[in-house]
This record gives C-alpha cells, sequence and structure tokens, in this order.
C-alpha cells in the first residue's frame, strides 16, 4: 500500500515547486559547473525555486521508464532524501506526513474493500493545474463499482 502512495507522489507531487530566500550569502554544493557538480554561489537575498517535480521525473534516479505507475519500482530504488520530497526535507518537512500517509491508505484501503472496480471516466489525459499545489485540472473523475 506504502509503495502506491508513494509512488503516486512521486508521479503527481501535491506540491510541485518550492522556493526558499537565502538569509545569508550561501553556496549549495553541487548544481553548478559544465557537468553540475560544482559548488553553485547564493548570495544573500537570492530567491532559490525548487522543482520537486523535475526531480521526480528524473531518469537518472527512478529509471528510463520514470513516467510509468509502477509501484513496484521501490524495490529496487533508493531514492535519497533530497530525491524523493513530496513531503519536503530538512528542518522545514511536513509534519503531517504520517497523519497523511496513514489516512490515506485507510481511505484506499476502505474502498477497495467495499468496491471491486475503479474506471477513470475522464476523457482527456490527466493534466496538471499548477498553483501552490498542482491537482488535476479537469477534477477527480472516477466511478467506483461492485462488479
Ligand atoms: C498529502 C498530504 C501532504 C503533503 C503532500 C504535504 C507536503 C508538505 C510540504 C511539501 C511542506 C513544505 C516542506 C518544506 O518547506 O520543505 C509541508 C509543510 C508542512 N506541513 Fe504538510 N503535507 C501534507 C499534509 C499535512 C498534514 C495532514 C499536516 C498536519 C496535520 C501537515 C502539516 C505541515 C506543517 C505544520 C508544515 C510546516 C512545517 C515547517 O515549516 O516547519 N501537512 N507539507
Amino acid at each position: 500500500m506504502q509503495v502506491v502512495l508513494v509512488n503516486t507522489l512521486r508521479l503527481y507531487p501535491v506540491f510541485p515547486v518550492l522556493a526558499r530566500v537565502a538569509l545569508k550569502d550561501t553556496k549549495l554544493p553541487v548544481g553548478g559547473g559544465k557537468n553540475q557538480t560544482e559548488p553553485v554561489f547564493v548570495p544573500r537575498g537570492t530567491n532559490v525555486i525548487m522543482s520537486y517535480y523535475a526531480i521526480h521525473h528524473d531518469a537518472n534516479i527512478y529509471g528510463d521508464d520514470v513516467e510509468e505507475f509502477i509501484p513496484g519500482r521501490w524495490d529496487h530504488i533508493h531514492p535519497d532524501q533530497y530525491q524523493f520530497l513530496p513531503f519536503g526535507a530538512g528542518q522545514r518537512a511536513c509534519l503531517g506526513q504520517p497523519k497523511a500517509l496513514v489516512e490515506a491508505a485507510y481511505v484506499v484501503a476502505r474502498l477497495a474493500e467495499r468496491y471491486e472496480i475503479l474506471e477513470c471516466r475522464d476523457k482527456e489525459p490527466w493534466e496538471g493545474e499548477i498553483k501552490l499545489t498542482c491537482k488535476s485540472a479537469n477534477g477527480c473523475k472516477v466511478a467506483f463499482r461492485k462488479e
């Protein structure tokens, strides 16, 4: 169950982009130079915008089939805390992560218990509506059936 949830959060992170402001001159350890392996100088006051969506869709981390919904990939990949960031990382990481994952698992388990078939009723391919958070632009058009 957890791999289904984390794989969903990987492909469709609720917060696709987050930002920080440098309060003092600082250096990011990598990302600079020709191969992005050198440090990057970040002067005080700089806005640093991080695309978690891009990291979650990086084939170097998740494999060539990165766009596929394959929960089983978590059996053989081990992204570190800055490669998989649906809840952020570091000192300001989400405090509600365990609560969110337990509640989502509970809802999915109860739906699976009650219904046998889940059908997509969206005629369009998935499209993201990106504001502060990201959600389906076309709404959540699904049907649950007993048979
Ligand atoms: C799927 C559900 C959720 C997702 C994807 C999510 C994601 C995030 C992310 C990305 C951040 C920002 C981390 C950062 O700035 O580095 C955050 C912060 C936070 N979240 Fe969540 N969150 C979720 C649910 C919740 C819930 C249920 C609660 C509380 C009941 C919660 C409480 C917080 C708090 C208090 C912060 C601010 C932490 C700080 O700045 O020190 N979140 N969340």
